[in-house]
């Protein structure tokens, strides 16, 4: 039983590893950074399904969030810019697009629903409260960010899954 269990995360490891631009150090450096400068307006990741529920039909009161999750972003962000079959290059443009945004956000350059946006006021400005470095940093960490999408569907730490 041990060894065919051994057998079965040898194999999901090398059909489930990473591409070769997921960073695990800077993965877990920008959920810091995250935790520490995003996260008292924005939790992490929620369920879609209970998400959509709120924003479409129930006017955001269900769940009286201060603004999309990190999860949609994560969404958004990938599906929105660039292509997500050059994750180098996308990587590049996501965390472009952010440093845009947390430095001059301005809600015509939006990349969420209309149906999630309208319940917010646009974001404050991060102007000298978070360096480019340190988005970029919270970028990869949202680009690689477990999610609803294909795209990251790697992320998931196959070891912990046996513990
Ligand atoms: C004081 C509250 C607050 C903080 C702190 C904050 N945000 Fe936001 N953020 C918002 C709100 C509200 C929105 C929705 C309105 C908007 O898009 O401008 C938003 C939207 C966003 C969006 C989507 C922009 C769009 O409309 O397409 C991104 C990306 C984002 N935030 C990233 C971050 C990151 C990364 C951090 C931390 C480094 C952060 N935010 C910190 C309040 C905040």
């Amino acid at each position: 039983m041990k060894t065919l269990l051994t057998i079965f995360v040898l194999i999901s490891a090398v059909f489930a590893s990473p591409p070769d631009e997921f960073d695990r150090e800077l993965y877990n450096e920008g959920e810091q950074i995250f935790d520490n400068k995003c996260s008292e307006c924005h939790k992490k990741s929620m369920n879609i399904g209970l998400l959509m529920k709120n924003f479409v039909e129930e006017d955001n009161k269900l769940l009286n969030l201060k603004a999309p999750t990190g999860n949609e972003i994560s969404y958004r962000l990938k599906s929105q810019i660039g292509s997500k079959d050059d994750i180098e290059f996308q990587l590049m443009e996501t965390g472009d697009f952010l440093v845009d945004y947390l430095y001059n956000p301005d809600i015509k350059k939006t990349i969420c629903l209309e149906a999630v946006i309208r319940h917010f006021d646009t974001m404050p400005s991060m102007k000298g409260k978070i360096t480019e470095d340190e988005i970029r940093t919270v970028g990869h960490f949202l680009y690689f960010l477990e999610g609803f999408n294909e795209v990251n569907k790697y992320y998931h730490n196959i070891e912990k899954e046996f513990e």
